[in-house]
C-alpha cells in the first residue's frame, strides 16, 4: 500500500510515525509537512528528527503550507509545547528537507503512480488542498484520502463544535469533501475514545529504548494538557488510530454520510455536519469511522511498538 503522510507533527503525530515504521503493509513515499500544531518550521524540524529516530532517512519530507487558505494561522502549543514534541528532545536532524514545496511533492507523487496512492493527512489539509488547486484532474489520480478530521457527535477540541484540524482550515476540507475524491474520515467521536495511558506505555517495556523514551517525554506532556484542559485521564491518540485503519480497517465501523462544513457561521465555524437522514438527498461523499474496537486498536499499537 503505498501513502503519501501529510502530518503536523505534533505528539500524536509523532505516534503515528512510529506505528507507520512498524507497519511493513505501507509503503510510505513521501512526507508533508503544514502547520497546525505548532508552526510550519517547527513541524519540520520535528518530522526530520523523528525520521533520523526512525530510520526512513530515505523517504522525501516536504515542506508546505506555513498558513491556512484564508484563515489566520492557529497553533497548538499549550496541547504540543513549545517545540511541538513536548517533553521529548531529539538530536539535531542531519536529514535535509526535499527541494520541493509538499504541494509539489504530492503533484509528483501521485502523477508518477496513478490510482496507487493513499493520501494520510493528519493535520489541517492545506498543502492537498494546495495540490488540487494546483494540479487540475490530480484528484482522479489519488486512490483515496484517510483523514483525522472533524467531529460529528463528540464535542469540538477547538471550538465546543469544531475539531482542531478542520477549525485550522476549514476552506481546505471543504475543497476536499467537494473533490470527489474516496474520502474516509476519522473524527474524534471514535479517536477520543482510544485513550493512552501509563498502563499502556507500561506494556511497551519491549520497545526499543529510544522510542520508548521518546514516547514516554512527549506523552507526559499530553496527558497533563488533556487532564488540566480537559479533565481526561490520558491522551487521545488520535493520529495513530487513522494510520492503524490503513491496515486493520476492521478496527471501526464506518458509516457513509453526505458531509459538509460550515465556513460562513460566527459561533458554529469549521463545524461537520454529517446528513444522518439524507434530508439534503445528496450521494454520500464520505465514509465516517463511528464505532471503534479500542481496546483491538490499543493491542495493535503496542504490540506494533514493542515488536519494533
Ligand atoms: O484534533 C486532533 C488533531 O489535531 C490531531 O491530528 C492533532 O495532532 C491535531 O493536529
Ligand atoms: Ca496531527
Amino acid at each position: 500500500m503505498k501513502v503519501i503522510l501529510d502530518t503536523d507533527p505534533g505528539i500524536d503525530d509523532a505516534l503515528a510515525f512510529i506505528l507507520l515504521k512498524a507497519m511493513p503493509e505501507v509503503q510510505l513515499m513521501g512526507i508533508t509537512v503544514t502547520h497546525g500544531n505548532t508552526t510550519v518550521d517547527k513541524c519540520a524540524t520535528n518530522a526530520l528528527q523523528l525520521v533520523e529516530l526512525l530510520g526512513m532517512r530515505e523517504i522525501p519530507v516536504a515542506v508546505g503550507a506555513s498558513h491556512p487558505l484564508i484563515k489566520e494561522l492557529s497553533i497548538a502549543e499549550e496541547t504540543h509545547g513549545g517545540t511541538g514534541l513536548g517533553y521529548a528532545v531529539l538530536p539535531k536532524s542531519t536529514v535535509t528537507p526535499a527541494s520541493i514545496s509538499a504541494a509539489n511533492l504530492i503533484i509528483d507523487l501521485v502523477s508518477a503512480n496513478p490510482n496507487e496512492i493513499t493520501l494520510l493527512c493528519i493535520g489541517p489539509v492545506t498543502n492537498v488542498a494546495l495540490a488540487l488547486l494546483k494540479e487540475p484532474g490530480l484528484a482522479s489520480k489519488i486512490k483515496n484520502i484517510v483523514s483525522m478530521a472533524g467531529t460529528i457527535h463528540h464535542p469540538g477540541n477547538a471550538t465546543p463544535s469544531a475539531e482542531y484540524n478542520v477549525f485550522c482550515d476549514p476552506h481546505a476540507f471543504d475543497i476536499l469533501l467537494h473533490s470527489g475524491i474516496d474520502l474516509t474520515i476519522v473524527p474524534l467521536d471514535v479517536t477520543y475514545k482510544c485513550l493512552f495511558t501509563k498502563t499502556h506505555l507500561a506494556r511497551m517495556a519491549s520497545a526499543k529504548g529510544s522510542i520508548l523514551n521518546f514516547i514516554d517525554r512527549s506523552t507526559s506532556f499530553y496527558m497533563e494538557f488533556h487532564s488540566e484542559y480537559q479533565g481526561i485521564e490520558g491522551c487521545a491518540i488520535n493520529d495513530p488510530l487513522a494510520a492503524a485503519i490503513l491496515v486493520k480497517p476492521e478496527l471501526v465501523k464506518f458509516r457513509e454520510y453526505y458531509v459538509d462544513v460550515e465556513l460562513r457561521a460566527e459561533k458554529t465555524n469549521a463545524k461537520l455536519s454529517a446528513d444522518h437522514f439524507s434530508a439534503l438527498n445528496r450521494k454520500p461523499n464520505a465514509k465516517v469511522a463511528m464505532e471503534v474496537d479500542v481496546e483491538g486498536f490499543m493491542d495493535f499499537f503496542i504490540e506494533r511498538v514493542n515488536a519494533l
